[in-house]
């Protein structure tokens, strides 16, 4: 009996290593693929972000931190047609402001709102721009940096 085990032991070792130095001999699976793209997802999440800070800095004071302005004097930023609408209008009204009568909801406004192409770069114009459009119940399309260098060059 005690010698019959031990050679099924041994018999088995035999039948086991083989496959042992199968698995051995198999390729390494293939490492798997990281994600490296940063998506534009998260990107888009980082400029919001900057945006925030640079409104706090540039555009509170006049169209509060509720983005609704303030009646007769600063417009709202929510669901205006220059906020969702085409970016290069909207760039140009961040690099050099605006004067003239515009109405929103019944309301007009004809305050002169000052430029900032002096004080801000393209990516602060972009992050700002980003955001509004992503925030007081706005939901469009980001700015970027180019869109915003772009704009620059052209409007003089
Ligand atoms: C000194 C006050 C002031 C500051 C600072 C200011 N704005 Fe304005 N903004 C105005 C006024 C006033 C108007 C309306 C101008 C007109 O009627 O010609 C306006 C108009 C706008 C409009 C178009 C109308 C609308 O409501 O959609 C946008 C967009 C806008 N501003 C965005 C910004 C952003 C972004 C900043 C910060 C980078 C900013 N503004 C900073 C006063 C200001």
């Amino acid at each position: 009996m005690q010698k019959k085990w031990r050679l099924t032991l041994i018999y088995s070792c035999f039948l086991f290593l083989p496959s042992l130095i199968w698995a051995q001999a198999k390729p390494a699976a293939a490492p798997k693929k990281t994600t490296t793209t940063a998506s534009s997802n998260s990107n888009i999440k980082l400029s919001i972000e900057r945006g925030k800070k640079v409104y706090a800095e540039q555009c509170l004071v006049c169209h509060q931190a509720d983005g609704l302005g303030v009646s007769h004097m600063n417009p709202p930023l929510s669901k205006t047609k220059w906020v969702l609408g085409d970016k290069k209008d909207l760039i140009k009204i961040v690099l050099k402001g605006l004067n003239t009568e515009i109405e929103i909801d019944g309301d007009t406004y004809r305050n002169v709102m000052p430029p900032h192409e002096a004080v801000m770069n393209d990516q602060q114009v972009a992050d700002v721009l980003t955001y509004i459009r992503n925030n007081f119940g706005n939901k469009a399309s980001r700015v970027t940096e180019t869109d915003v260098k772009g704009v620059r060059a052209n409007a003089k």
